[in-house]
């Protein structure tokens, strides 16, 4: 599919549904699983094929349905809701918008967000997400594909300051955090201190206490917030930008 022509209309529907999404994400409670649905269309991308990333591929049935992507669809019909108000934004731009408001609107950093993004039908195999199961090899593996760096998994991995696992989604249970709906660096802070009665961690978050390169940013986040917003919101403007270029 062709580029959306960025014009003056594009960027004020933007503005619009950057508003719309802020009323519904606020009403809704659904911060987490908006953000997680930012994250999952982007972060398919495999930058030796220059395939997937965030181009509203995880609109389709074949690719919201895969195991990964399980309580997804609740977030896809979310921005459907947006998307039938302001038809020229193309879902690639919609679905990154609502991660960085989703970050916004709980108290995280702003992150800077260009539009024009291509919409793609095509959706890649299942298998490119990470695997909660594994570690610090698997990050790594998964990451380097896309293009992004130690630095960038840790920061990202602290998005886990939101939400919660469901028992009937991945099989995991629970919160990361005392306030799932709060963005700030307690993820950082929770997993140095180690079980913490109702807390969850995944072996994908305990992987990065046991890499020295991974700690070293685990530590910095957890006593330095203002470092952990800086980074996150590259971090995260990069992710949203896999294989995009405007031109
Ligand atoms: C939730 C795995 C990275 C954002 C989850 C869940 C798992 C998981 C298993 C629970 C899903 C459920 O049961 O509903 C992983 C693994 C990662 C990773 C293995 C590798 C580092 C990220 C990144 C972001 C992110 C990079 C965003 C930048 C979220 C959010 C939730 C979540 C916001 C909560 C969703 C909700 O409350 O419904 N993740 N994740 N995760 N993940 Fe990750």
């Amino acid at each position: 599919m062709a580029s959306p022509v960025v014009d003056k209309d594009y960027l004020k529907e933007i503005d619009k549904a950057r508003r719309d999404l802020r009323a519904l994400i606020s009403s809704r409670d659904c911060a987490p699983i908006m953000l997680r649905l930012a994250w999952h269309d982007a972060g398919t991308y495999d930058a030796k094929t220059k395939t997937g990333g965030p181009n509203g591929s995880i609109r389709n049935e074949e690719e919201y349905t895969h195991g990964s992507n399980s309580g997804l669809k609740k977030a896809v019909d979310f921005c459907e809701e947006v998307k039938s108000k302001h038809r020229r934004i193309t879902y690639a731009d919609l679905y990154q918008l609502a991660g960085v408001v989703a970050v916004e609107v709980t108290g995280g950093p702003t992150i800077d967000f260009t539009p024009g993004r291509k919409d793609s039908k095509i959706s890649p195999k299942e298998g490119r997400l990470p695997d909660a199961k594994r570690g610090a090899p698997h990050l790594r593996d998964i990451f380097y594909r896309m293009g992004l760096s130690d630095k960038d998994i840790v920061a990202l991995s602290g998005a886990h300051t939101l939400g919660r696992a469901h028992p009937e989604r991945s099989g995991f249970d629970g919160p990361w955090t005392q306030e799932p709906l709060k963005f700030d660096n307690s993820y950082f802070v929770e997993l140095l201190k180690g079980e913490s009665e109702g807390l969850l961690k995944l072996p994908s978050d305990t992987a990065l206490l046991d890499d020295a390169e991974f700690r070293k940013y685990v530590e910095l986040y957890a006593k330095d917030e203002e470092a952990f917003f800086r980074d996150y919101a590259e971090s995260h403007k990069k992710l949203s930008e896999l294989g995009f270029t405007t031109s």
